[in-house]
Order: structure tokens, then C-alpha cells, then sequence
């Protein structure tokens, strides 16, 4: 088999809301994003994540489905996604779309009727339960977005279960009709055309049959950053039931199934910090996810040893002949700009798009976008509204495309959804496409030396003994070596590579460099470089 096409592809993740509103309500939509392909085409990217565009109350933006095989008219048509992917297609990009198996809105028609009464026959496709002989709740789960993971229905007297928002009941795909039907939805959206899923929150699908309460914490935090309440538990039985594994194997074969020549990709949400127990999904024949998606570089102190570390980690972790991949920032978490700092921008993306394993880029990371401060009265995100600090708002507000009112985004005369950064002067895509000397002109040269480079694409991954403070790591293959060197601190750093052959810079943070002789090679403060080695 050829080399599927998504080891050697860049995701771009694009978030609709946020990308470009043609209709001129402050919101974006598939019309909008398709005005923009020129910027994606420009930048080199391969393929684009689409979060959720479906119909929905958008109680999480989105993320709260009512209708699986349609598109919310705030963002347009099915007829609009067509075309979407279609102009995607022509210009030899390749469309990820997000699928949402875990919840369903409870507005979609399967939870009304779920939720009509205890002898419909759609009642157990959600997760429904007695209250406890004195009326508490089933057991002690907690909603990641806060409060219990129960919501009692008043009408039928049983409680469902919703990891989420109770907005968002969790599907039970323990029964076989709600597998069948979900993966109907996976067809219906291979007909129109797609090349693979995001799958959201991936392992919440299956929780302990028992329903089993959670044992309390013994210290540290759920997920990578503190979370309140939910911290005070391990979640043991809540999510991450081995049999999503069977699921996962099920679902690769309606991706392989349906056309082998495709090569439909799979990439799971997974937050699972033991690497080895997240490598699972890989599935033992390497036949349940393609990738499960390695939040490493998210998660992590921005800070060498951290990041040496975690890289090293996943990549011992990684079965034999599992496809790595990394991610830099998503809709969800703080940007990199403002985790790493501004000077550190570019030696993050260097580092993206330089390690092993298919990149995911966020949208905006390109211009070096920082989280976006949301003035009271106008923040969106359920859950910051819920839990003080976990607003997702400053990620998600919209992409500055030239220096004018709402930058481009939207007409000047509406209000955006979320307020854009303040600073159109510089960071609008107009002006960096204006400045050689841009994040975007650097992260484009980046994304156009990776594709040109085949040890950088295909080669092997090899960290060297360097000092605090800097990460490097050669990528071998077919006797092409290219070197990485980042310095992740604001003082110059020294590299003892004395081993090595002389190399030639192929591109900097800071331009341009001469040939380097290794035996004393510095790094500026903040510097990262990629040179391919010369000689023996
Ligand atoms: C995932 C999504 C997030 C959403 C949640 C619930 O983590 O990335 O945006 O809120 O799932 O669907």
C-alpha cells in the first residue's frame, strides 16, 4: 500500500464560528471558510479539521448535536458543505470533519423519544437510571463542565447520564442500535466526500457497565490543569472503558469498508496521560484509531526538560509502527503565544513542524494570535460560565484578516461573537502578508521546508545531549540528516555538537545564517533552527 496520505499531510483546524462570516451576523460560516481557501492554499497546509457545523441549540457551540446529517443554518446548507469540500478537493486539500459519538443535544429527536418514557423503544439508547432508594443520585459522577453527571427527568423519574453539559445526554453505545446508527452517520458523511474524523472526547464512549462510583483522588489534578471539584476523584469508571477498543476496531472497518482508496482517517480525542495506556488506541494490530490525538505538547510546562521529556515518553510509548502525531493548540486550550510567550512563537512552531508525526495546526497559531481577553457581559463558553477560569472564549475569538473594523472577519457595523485582538495592525493576515519578516511568512517557509524535506516528512527521531534549557534532535533518512536546535530561554545557548558533521541552516527564527560549524554553535536567546548535515 502507498503511504497513506495523512503521514505526510499538516492538519489545519478550522473553527467555523470564527473564520469568516459571509452573511454578516458576527458569526462565521462554510461560505465564509470557503472565501478564505486562498490563505490555506498560500500557508501549505493539507487538510482541515472542521469543528462541528451541525444543526444544534449550540448550549457548547456546537458540540451539541441535534441533527447528525445536517448543517445549522447559522453556517449554511448541506449544499454549502459540498461545495466546501469540493473546492477543498480541487485545490488537493482534504476535509477531517468532527464527530460527536459520546453525546447527542437533548433536543435530537432520539433523546425526546428517549426521554418520552420508560417503554419507548428508544429509551435505552441513552443512559437512564433509578434514583437510590432515599432519592439521591445513581452514583457520585461529576460533569467535567461541573456539577453532577445526573439530571433527573421529572416526567419519567429516572436520571440520564451526560458527561457534559445535561444538555448533551450521553449516548449508550452499549446498545447495537445506537452503533448502528452512528456509524450511518459515518457513511452518510463518506458519501459527500470526507477523508477522516476528529472524534470527540473518544474514550467517554463506554463507562463501567456497573456504573461503579469513582474512588476519591489521592492528589493531582484530572486532566493537565486543575478543575475543580472533578479533581477531587479519580475517574475510574466514568470513562475509558476497555470495550471502546471493540468500537474503535468496528468503526476502522466502515472507514476501510467503504473505500480502501480513500484511506478515511481516524483521530481520536483522547486525554489519557499514561502514555501507555493512551497508546492503546492505537489497537494491538494497530486496527482501532489511526491516531489518537497526543496533547504532549499541550499539557506541559513550556520548558525543555518538560518538553524533551514528553516527546521522549510518547515516543517509547508508541507501538511498533503506530503513526505519532502532535498538536500544538486547539479550540480548547490556552494558545501557544500566550503558554510559551510571544519570543517563543516561532521556536514552538518550529518545533510542530519539525518533530515526528502529523502536525495539527490551530487556526490563527500561524499569525502567532495570543488568547484574546473577553470583557464582561460578552463571554460565551457554558463552561467558564460555570467553573470560574476554564473559559475557552480567548481561544475562539475570530481570525483578524485585514486591518479594518472586525478585521475582515465580519462587517464593521455588527458585533462579533466574541471581540477579535486588538492589534489589526500587525497581526491581521493583510499585514503579515505584507512583512516578509511575519510569523505567517516564517511559519509558511516551515510548512514549505517540511514538505520539500523528506527526513523531516518520513525520517527517523533522535534527541541529543544538550544544555539546559534547549532541545535538540535529528531526523534521519536515506542518509539525509536535518537537525533541530531550539533554545527555549531568553539567554544565549551554546551547543556542544562537536560529533557532528558541519551543517547549513536551512531556516531560523531570527533569518538568516551562515553554514555552522557544530564544534560551536550558538543559539541566540530564543533562537530555533533546522539545518540539514553535510558531510562525514
Ligand atoms: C471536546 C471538545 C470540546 C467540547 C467537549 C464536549 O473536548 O473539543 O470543545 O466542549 O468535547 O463535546
Amino acid at each position: 500500500m502507498r503511504r497513506e496520505w495523512w503521514k505526510n499531510a499538516v492538519i489545519y483546524q478550522v473553527y467555523p464560528r470564527s473564520y469568516g462570516d459571509s452573511d454578516g451576523d458576527g458569526i462565521g460560516d462554510l461560505q465564509g471558510i470557503r472565501q478564505r481557501l486562498d490563505h490555506l492554499q498560500w500557508l501549505g497546509v493539507d487538510a482541515v479539521w472542521l469543528s462541528p457545523f451541525y444543526p444544534s441549540p449550540m448550549k457548547d457551540f456546537g458540540y451539541d448535536i441535534s441533527d447528525y446529517r445536517n448543517v445549522h443554518p447559522l453556517f449554511g446548507s448541506l449544499q454549502d458543505f459540498d461545495d466546501l469540500i469540493a473546492d477543498l478537493h480541487a485545490r488537493d486539500m482534504r476535509l477531517l470533519i468532527d464527530y460527536v459519538p459520546n453525546h447527542s443535544s437533548d433536543q435530537h429527536p432520539w433523546f425526546l423519544e428517549s426521554r418520552s418514557g420508560r417503554d419507548h423503544p428508544r429509551r435505552e439508547w441513552y443512559v437512564w437510571r433509578d434514583p437510590k432508594p432515599d432519592g439521591s443520585l445513581p452514583n457520585n459522577w461529576l460533569s467535567v463542565f461541573g456539577g453532577p453527571a445526573w439530571t433527573l427527568d421529572e416526567h419519567t423519574g429516572q436520571f440520564y447520564l451526560h458527561s457534559f453539559l445535561p444538555e448533551q445526554p450521553d449516548l449508550n453505545w452499549r446498545h447495537p442500535e445506537v452503533k448502528a446508527a452512528m456509524f450511518d452517520v459515518v457513511r452518510f458523511w463518506l458519501s459527500r466526500g470526507v477523508d477522516g474524523l476528529r472524534i470527540d472526547t473518544a474514550h467517554y464512549i463506554l463507562k463501567d457497565p456497573d456504573l461503579r462510583d469513582n474512588p476519591p483522588a489521592t492528589g493531582g489534578v484530572a486532566f493537565h490543569r486543575p478543575m475543580g471539584e472533578y479533581d477531587r476523584q479519580l475517574h475510574l469508571y466514568d470513562k475509558g472503558h476497555p470495550d471502546a477498543h471493540a468500537v474503535y476496531r468496528e468503526l476502522r472497518g466502515v472507514l476501510d469498508a467503504f473505500d480502501p482508496v480513500r484511506q478515511a482517517v481516524s483521530i481520536g480525542e483522547i486525554h489519557v496521560f499514561d502514555w501507555h495506556e493512551w497508546a492503546t488506541y492505537y489497537g494491538e494490530a494497530l486496527d482501532e484509531l489511526h491516531m489518537p490525538f497526543n496533547f504532549g505538547l499541550l499539557t506541559v510546562p513550556w520548558d525543555a526538560l518538560a518538553i524533551r521529556q514528553v516527546v521522549n515518553a510518547v515516543e517509547a510509548a508508541l507501538p511498533s509502527g503506530a503513526w505519532p502525531n502532535q498538536v500544538l493548540g486547539n479550540h480548547d486550550e490556552s494558545r501557544v503565544a500566550s503558554r510559551a510567550g510571544p519570543l517563543q512563537t516561532r521556536v514552538a512552531m518550529l518545533l510542530l513542524l519539525t518533530l515526528r508525526g502529523t502536525p495539527t495546526l490551530y487556526q490563527g497559531d500561524e499569525l502567532g494570535l495570543e488568547d484574546v481577553p473577553i470583557p464582561a457581559g460578552r463571554e460565551q463558553d457554558p463552561w467558564g460560565l460555570q467553573v470560574p477560569g476554564m473559559s475557552r472564549d480567548p481561544v475562539r475569538a475570530p481570525i483578524p484578516w485585514q486591518d479594518v473594523p472586525n478585521g475582515g472577519f465580519c462587517p464593521p457595523n455588527v458585533e462579533s461573537w466574541l471581540p477579535l485582538p486588538a492589534d489589526l495592525a500587525h497581526l491581521s493576515v493583510e499585514a503579515q502578508r505584507r512583512n516578509e519578516g511575519s510569523m505567517l511568512h516564517f511559519t509558511r517557509r516551515l510548512l514549505a521546508l517540511r514538505r520539500l524535506t523528506p527526513a523531516l516528512r518520513e525520517g527517523t527521531y533522535r534527541p541529543l545531549d544538550t544544555p539546559e534549557g534547549t532541545f535538540a534532535y535529528l531526523r534521519e533518512f536515506e542518509g539525509e540528516s536535518v537537525l533541530t536546535a531550539l533554545n527555549f530561554t531568553g539567554q544565549q545557548r551554546q551547543l556542544a555538537l562537536g560529533n557532528l558533521p558541519t551543517g547549513t541552516v536551512l531556516l531560523s527564527t531570527h533569518g538568516e545564517r551562515e553554514a555552522v560549524d557544530l564544534t560551536k554553535f550558538t543559539l541566540r536567546p530564543d533562537e530555533g533552527c533546522v539545518l540539514v548535515l553535510r558531510g562525514g
